[in-house]
């Protein structure tokens, strides 16, 4: 089934959450474009997400997608309100979502997790995934072990679902080449980092479009492994090998570099940083990807030949 059936919406591209940084305004935009928007819930209460839910749909009549990142312990308290408040789309990622598939699918909700590698996706098809994002590790924020070139083809050849590319996409040819590999669709977060409507000090905006191709680094292990910014942070994170000092460094940086501390904040943000130059509204930013999405036309010439 094509992505946009599957998700009622015009172009398959979505917009991936980003921890404290997806809110509803950008969820709004994101989807009144014709894309999906996802909210992050990284730092909701059971009250703040209904308040969320609540702002995103007097904003918009758009189906919208709600991100429960599984390592965070308020899952407990965020998913009854999803249950009693059903969103059309829920994002799972960094876990496993097992034990919440079968209520979720109860009422109505399509889930598709963040997967990264082709086992996993398998596991995820047959727990009743509607569809699978294959993150590859240009991605920003906490990533795998593959790169979205080779991960997205191997993906797409094991699963019957459609796969939406995340990792290095920025632009109307990495779209192309997305579809090139297979996906369905892509998901789409540094550069939405720098819209008009994301909660982000102008400094961390700035930081993304000066970065150059080169500009990132990884730092942590295993689950832990971030991309982010070079920055004076990354260099003592990567310079520490006393996993006590890494931790105090690590805890709250995400929400320092969101208040622009250039100092100590983790300015997570994926290799195609390179290639992000503009704050712009959302809406230029999903029309200009969906540039990149393949016609029919297309595809009738590509069986011509
Ligand atoms: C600042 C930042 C925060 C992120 N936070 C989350 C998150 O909370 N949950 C999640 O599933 N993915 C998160 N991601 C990953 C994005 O949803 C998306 O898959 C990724 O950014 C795609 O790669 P790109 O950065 O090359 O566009 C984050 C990415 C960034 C840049």
């Amino acid at each position: 089934m094509q992505l946009t059936n599957l998700l009622h919406i015009q172009y398959p591209i979505i917009q991936g959450a980003m921890a404290r940084i997806s809110k509803p305004d950008l969820v709004a935009a994101v989807s009144n474009a014709g894309g999906l928007g996802v909210l992050t819930t990284a730092d909701s209460t059971a009250q703040s997400l209904q308040e969320d839910l609540k702002t995103i749909r007097a904003a918009t009549d758009k189906p919208f997608g709600v991100n429960l990142m599984l390592q965070q312990p308020n899952i407990k308290d965020l998913l009854p309100v999803l249950l009693a408040d059903p969103v059309p789309v829920v994002f799972t990622s960094a876990g496993n979502p097992a034990p919440f598939f079968e209520d979720l699918l109860k009422v109505q909700t399509t889930v598709i997790p963040v997967i990264p590698n082709v086992e996993i996706a398998k596991k995820m098809a047959d727990l009743g995934a509607a569809a699978v994002v294959a993150e590859g590790l240009e991605s920003g924020g906490h990533i795998g072990t593959e790169t979205t070139m080779s991960l997205v083809p191997q993906v797409a050849a094991a699963v019957d679902i459609p796969v939406i590319a995340a990792g290095g996409i920025a632009t109307k040819a990495g779209v192309k080449a997305a579809f090139a590999l297979g996906a369905a669709g892509v998901q789409v977060g540094t550069a939405f980092l720098v819209a008009e409507e994301t909660p982000v000090a102008y400094s961390y905006k700035h930081l993304v479009i000066q970065a150059s191709d080169n500009g990132t680094v990884v730092t942590g292990t295993g689950a832990n492994r971030v991309r982010s910014l070079k920055t004076p942070l990354t260099d003592k994170l990567l310079a520490t090998t006393d996993p006590t000092i890494f931790q105090q460094l690590s805890s709250g940086s995400l929400q320092r570099a969101i208040v622009g501390d250039v100092e100590h904040g983790s300015f997570m943000a994926g290799q195609i940083a390179g290639a992000v130059t503009k704050i712009r509204p959302a809406k230029k930013i999903v029309t200009e990807l969906a540039k990149g999405v393949p016609t029919i036309a297309d595809d009738i010439i590509g069986d011509l030949f």
